[in-house]
């Protein structure tokens, strides 16, 4: 299956469909994303703070797959938001993923009570520059955080990961991205199982018409509306299921009702409270 692409603001462009491994145990992470590629990911997310980009890159070591075939984001942390431990936090990285670079470098969280998420954007810059990294952009990044990004630096970040659901779809943020034309990646695209997303009539009523599950139509429904999105799980079953979404699609009354149940139900942490 051939995973349609998005093309970011920056020349490249990045699989809209991928796998993301936030709490996959370190010790299960090479199998599960060893499972992963087998089903046909190729777009995998990680982070410094998942604690598993060793397993990722094994994972892909073991793969055989060519490098050039894959996509591969991770983050940097908070604590290492700053001028010269980023370049150090980078390194690490990209030796724990055992790559020569990666797609895409994430600012992972605004982490606004530090104030230096304008000065780990210009190491971004560099990095960038370095050629080890294709793509840099943010995540968790309101509009108040964007707009000081924009106002400081001519590099438009090539996407904005923030969580994003049927029942929390961040609408200021997601305008604000579209016109500054950064790309949404969606995270807890299925609510984290917080919220219960599948119980939902709109949800469970498209599934049953389409003879799929209410996760592959949520995802439908991410993927009709542009997000680029990397639903986790530790189940091969799951992950295949997750996978074939790609021969269905949902109308246009079906994708209004579940636009419509936005509810601002954010399941996890507000990005000003994460620092
Ligand atoms: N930038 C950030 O701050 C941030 C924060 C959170 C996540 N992320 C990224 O976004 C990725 C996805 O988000 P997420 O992992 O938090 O949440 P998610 O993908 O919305 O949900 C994962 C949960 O859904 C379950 N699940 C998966 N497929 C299912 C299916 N077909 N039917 C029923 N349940 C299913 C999983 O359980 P099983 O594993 O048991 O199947 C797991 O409990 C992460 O892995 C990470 O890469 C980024």
């Amino acid at each position: 299956m051939t995973v349609p692409r998005i093309q970011l603001n920056d020349g490249h462009s990045i699989p809209q469909l991928g796998f993301g491994v936030f709490k996959v145990d370190p010790k299960e992470t090479e199998r599960i994303v060893a499972d992963a590629l087998e089903v046909g990911y190729r777009h995998l997310d990680t982070a410094r703070i998942y604690g598993n980009e060793e397993g990722v890159g094994r994972a892909i070591a073991a793969s055989g797959i060519p490098r050039e075939q894959l996509y591969v984001t991770t983050k940097l942390w908070n604590d290492d938001q700053g001028t010269a431990s980023v370049h150090e936090a980078f390194d690490a990285s990209l030796e724990r993923l055992g790559l020569e670079y990666v797609d895409l470098y994430l600012i992972h969280w605004p982490s606004p009570a530090r104030d230096r998420y304008v000065e780990t954007w210009h190491a971004f810059e560099e990095l960038r520059g370095s050629g080890r990294v294709r793509s840099i952009g943010v995540s968790n990044f309101l509009v108040p955080h964007l707009e000081r990004l924009l106002g400081e630096s001519d590099v438009v970040p090539a996407v904005d990961q923030i969580e994003l659901h049927p029942a929390h779809q961040q609408p200021a943020t997601a305008a604000f991205a579209e016109e500054h034309g950064i790309a949404i990646e969606a995270w807890g695209p299925l609510g984290q199982g917080k919220y219960p997303l599948f119980e939902l009539p709109e949800i469970a009523g498209a599934a049953a018409a389409h003879g799929k599950s209410p996760a592959q139509v949520v995802i439908r429904w991410h993927l009709q509306r542009g997000h680029i999105l990397f639903p986790k799980s530790s189940t091969r079953a799951r992950m295949a299921e997750n996978f074939d979404v790609f021969d269905f699609e949902l109308g246009e009354p079906e994708m209004n009702a579940i636009t419509a149940l936005e509810r601002e139900g954010r399941v996890s942490a507000h990005p000003d409270e994460v620092n």
